[in-house]
């Protein structure tokens, strides 16, 4: 049976408005954004976010770290950072987006399963939070690092505990199968945390777990802390952080705790189980996600077989997550958001490629039109970080939003950006 009621307005960023004629983020009618900025475009509430990053650092204290791969940009990044949080870093170019945005060195948690000599000698010299150690390999570079430049440095052990979480295989990241982390259940976590206490220029802090995104199971966090607790009592480390990974409702139907919910489970199991060590986190899209939604304009509706098409002006370029991983969105009509939604469409993007499609089973009013804007609600996380290029298009513009403004804080790509590298 097919469901014809509006779209869960609970879905939208905490300040959205709907009204029979409209629908205003931040005080901003979507409609009326679509057309000053363009489509497709990402319309973010500042101040959901802003609320999130003091409600982490408040819970957690100084150390937490946003995971900046969620979404980074210069302004989330000083965001975040204002807010009292430090910013977990993967590679060289989210390190440069942070600095670059006024983010001190001592604030970034530099992460990664292959960081490069150049990656760890800028952590280095310029003394970050901590480096995440994830290998052998990363433990020799490091120790050579800091060598060359006569500086010790503080470190975390990337313990990985070997546990399944119910999530997609591909957001799974603390099971036997992971390529990130020292196995726990090979006795390489061990051996690691010796050989980094044996090495005068590594500055051991902690231990570190990270065992999978959206996860929406409270259990499973609390199952993988256990994993490890022999290890963290018999260590006794300084800190001992547990990662990110929390779920978001991207639909009705979904349930997920909220954040202060999952952190306040996970520091009272650690504090009754005996950890000493302080607790900290890295959470990422339950920062942001819920933050934010897109905007697309319809260019065609098109009934092929049993399937009415409804064709926007962005796809898998600016949303690869229902190509990657099967996720669902929903979709509404922004000028109509309390109107029945009783029209079946497939939302399909505008690439060559017959898997891109960000909505396989959308309703949306019969109104709807040509030249309309719609919108997915729930995009703020993993989309315009992993936004690409295809078919050389231009990845849109973000505006953050708040109080009646709308602010451009990232442009949309012209054509000559796009070329900007090709050398003829
Ligand atoms: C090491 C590490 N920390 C934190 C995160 C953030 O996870 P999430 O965005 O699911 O909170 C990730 C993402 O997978 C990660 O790899």
């Amino acid at each position: 049976m097919m469901d014809r009621s509006p779209v869960d307005l609970s879905l939208l960023p905490r300040t959205a408005r709907a009204w029979s004629g409209g629908t205003a983020v931040g005080g901003v009618d979507l409609v009326a954004a679509a057309r000053e900025f363009g489509t497709p475009l990402f319309v973010y509430d500042s101040v959901q976010m802003a609320e999130n990053f003091t409600e982490a650092a408040e819970i957690f204290g100084p150390g937490v770290a946003y995971a900046t791969k969620a979404f980074l940009c210069k302004a989330v990044a000083r965001l975040a950072y204002d807010c009292g949080m430090s910013l977990d870093v993967s590679t060289a170019g989210e390190y440069h987006v942070a600095r670059v945005a006024g983010v001190p060195a001592g604030k970034l948690v530099v992460h990664g399963n292959n960081k490069s000599d150049g990656e760890v000698e800028r952590a280095v010299s310029e003394g970050v939070q901590w480096l995440v150690l994830d290998s052998f390999d990363d433990i020799d570079r490091v120790r050579a690092a800091t060598s060359r430049l006569g500086k010790s440095c503080p470190v975390l052990v990337r313990v990985n505990p070997g546990v399944e979480v119910h999530t997609h295989r591909f957001t799974a990241t603390g099971n036997r199968n992971s390529k990130f982390g020292f196995p726990l259940w090979t006795g390489d976590a061990p051996a690691a945390v010796e050989l980094v206490k044996d090495s005068p220029l590594l500055d051991f802090k902690g231990l570190h777990i990270h065992v999978g995104s959206l996860v929406f199971a409270i259990d499973n966090f609390i199952s993988a802390v256990d994993s490890v607790l022999d290890l963290v009592r018999a260590v006794d480390p300084e800190v001992f952080v547990v990662g990110g990974g929390l779920g978001v409702r991207y639909l009705r139907e979904d349930d997920a705790p909220s954040f202060r919910e999952w952190a306040d489970a996970i520091l009272q199991h650690c504090k009754n189980s005996g950890v000493r060590a302080r607790v900290l986190a890295e959470p990422g899209r339950s920062m942001v996600a819920a933050a934010a939604v897109t905007l697309y304009t319809v260019g065609s509706i098109a009934t092929k077989g049993a399937r009415t098409y409804l064709a926007v002006d962005g796809g898998m370029s600016d949303n690869p997550r229902p190509l990657l991983y099967g996720s669902g969105y929903e979709v509404f009509l922004p000028r109509s958001p309390l109107a029945p939604r009783d029209k079946l469409v497939t939302v399909v993007g505008r690439h060559c490629e017959s898997g891109d499609t960000l909505v396989e089973h959308g309703t949306l009013p019969s109104s709807v039109a040509i030249g309309d804007v719609v919108s997915t609600p729930v995009t703020g996380a993993y989309g315009y970080c992993m936004a690409s290029n295809y078919n050389v298009l231009t990845r849109p513009a973000i505006v953050w939003v708040a109080d009646g403004d709308a602010s451009l804080v990232v442009r949309r790509e012209t054509f000559d950006d796009l070329l900007r590298c090709d050398l003829g």
